[in-house]
C-alpha cells in the first residue's frame, strides 16, 4: 500500500540519499514531506520530474504522515519524532538518540529483520559502522558462534554530513593553492590526515563511536556478552567506509569455508584475489547497495582466528537503505 512519506532532514548528507533511493527503488508513495531547518525552507528539490519545496520542520509537520525518516541529527529525534509517532507515522530514526533503548528495536533487515515487528512506533537504524560489520558477522556467527571481535574502521568524511564532505574538499583546495587550512567540522587537518578520533571522548578512553559499534552489535546480534574492541578512525575519503574486522570462533572455521559462507549471504558481494585491485575499495564501492568482503584469511594469532576486509557505502546501506529496506520489510508483512 503507498504511503505519505517525510524526510526530515532531507537536505542533508543522508536526506538527499534517501530521496534518490525512494526514486531508484520505487517506494509505493503517495506523497514525500521534504522537512529540514528554516535555513533551507522553500528550497527546491526535484523529484520524479517534479519540484519539490523544502519546509521547515515543526511539530505539526506530520499530520497524516505514514512514514518519517529522520536523519537530522538527535537533538532533533529527540525532540520531533515523538510528535511523529503521536502523529500516527512510524518514524526510522538514523540518529543514535534512542538505540539502546529496550523498547526500540535496532534493525539490520539482513541479520535482525523480526525485531521490526514489535516497534512501538519508532524503529532506529543502527550506527553505519556497526550495519556493515553486522552484515559481515552474521553469517558466521550464525555457524561457527562468534566469541571476540576486534576491528578498526577507516571511515569516510560524508559520516559527519555534507559538512565532513565539503571540508575535506575545501581543505585540498586550499592545500594545492598553498593556502591555509580550516578545520572546522573535524577536530583537525583531515586532507592529507588520519584521525583516530570519531564523537566525543569517554571516560573510559574510547570515543563515543567505538562504543556504539560495541554496544549496538551485542544488541543487535542478541549477544550481550560478546567480546567486542573497536578503533575508529577517520581517513580523507569522501564516502564508504573501511574496516578491518578480526574474529575469534567458539568452532573452527576454514578460510574457504568462510568465504562460502560470505557468497551465500544476504547483501554480500565477495572480492577477493590476490592481485592488485583485487579487493574492495571505498571508490568503487560507492554508490552500491552492498557490503562488500576482501582479504579473507586465517588470524595466525590466534586458534579460531579469521580476518577480512569490509567495505560499504554508509549513506547507503550505512544510513539511508537499511532505513528503507526495514520499511520495504514491513511493507511485505
Ligand atoms: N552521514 C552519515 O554517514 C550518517 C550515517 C548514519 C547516520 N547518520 C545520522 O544521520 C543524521 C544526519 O546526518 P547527515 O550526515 O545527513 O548530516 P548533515 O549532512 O549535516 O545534514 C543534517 C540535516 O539536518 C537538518 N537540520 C539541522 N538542524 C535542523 C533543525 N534545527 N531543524 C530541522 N532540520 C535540521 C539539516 O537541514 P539544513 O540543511 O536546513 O541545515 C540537514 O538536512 C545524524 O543524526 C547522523 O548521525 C549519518
Amino acid at each position: 500500500m503507498s504511503q505519505h512519506v517525510a524526510i526530515v532532514g532531507a537536505t542533508g548528507a543522508v536526506g538527499t540519499e534517501f530521496i534518490k533511493l525512494l526514486d531508484a527503488r520505487d517506494y509505493p508513495l503517495k506523497s514525500l514531506k521534504l522537512l529540514a531547518s528554516a535555513r533551507s525552507a522553500g528550497q527546491k528539490i526535484e523529484f520524479k520530474g517534479e519540484e519539490l519545496v523544502v519546509e521547515e520542520l515543526t511539530t505539526e509537520s506530520f499530520k497524516g504522515v505514514d512514514l518519517a525518516l529522520f536523519s537530522a541529527g538527535g537533538s532533533r529525534s529527540k525532540e520531533f519524532a515523538p510528535h511523529a509517532v503521536d502523529s500516527g507515522a512510524l518514524v526510522i530514526d538514523n540518529s543514535s538518540a534512542f538505540r539502546m533503548e529496550e523498547n526500540v528495536p535496532l534493525v539490520v533487515p539482513e541479520v535482525n529483520p523480526e525485531a521490526a515487528k514489535t516497534h512501538q512506533g519508532l524503529i532506529a537504524n543502527p550506527n553505519c559502522s556497526t550495519i556493515q560489520m553486522v552484515v559481515a558477522l552474521n553469517p558466521i556467527h550464525q555457524v561457527a558462534t562468534i566469541k571476540r571481535v576486534v576491528v578498526s574502521t577507516y571511515q569516510a568524511v560524508s559520516g559527519a554530513g555534507a559538512a565532513g564532505m565539503q571540508e575535506l574538499i575545501d581543505q585540498v583546495k586550499a592545500y594545492a593553492a598553498g593556502e591555509a587550512l580550516e578545520a572546522k567540522a573535524f577536530p583537525v587537518q583531515i586532507a592529507f590526515n588520519v584521525l583516530p578520533h570519531i564523537d566525543v571522548f569517554q571516560e573510559n578512553g574510547y570515543t563515543k563511536e567505538e562504543m556504539k559499534m560495541i554496544n549496538e552489535t551485542r544488541k543487535i546480534m542478541s549477544v550481550p556478552d560478546m567480546q567486542i574492541t573497536a578503533n575508529c578512525v577517520r581517513v580523507p575519503v569522501l564516502r564508504s567506509h573501511s574496516e578491518m574486522v578480526n574474529v575469534e570462533t567458539e568452532k573452527k572455521l576454514t578460510v574457504p569455508q568462510a568465504r562460502k559462507l560470505f557468497e551465500n549471504a544476504p547483501g554480500i558481494v565477495v572480492k577477493d584475489s590476490h592481485e592488485n585491485g583485487g579487493y574492495p575499495l571505498p571508490l568503487e564501492v560507492s554508490g552500491t547497495f552492498d557490503t562488500y568482503i576482501g582479504r579473507i584469511r586465517e588470524d595466525l594469532s590466534t586458534e579460531n582466528g579469521l580476518a577480512f576486509w569490509v567495505v560499504a557505502d554508509q549513506l547507503f546501506k550505512g544510513a539511508a537503505l537499511n532505513a528503507v529496506q526495514i520499511a520495504e520489510y514491513l511493507n511485505a508483512q
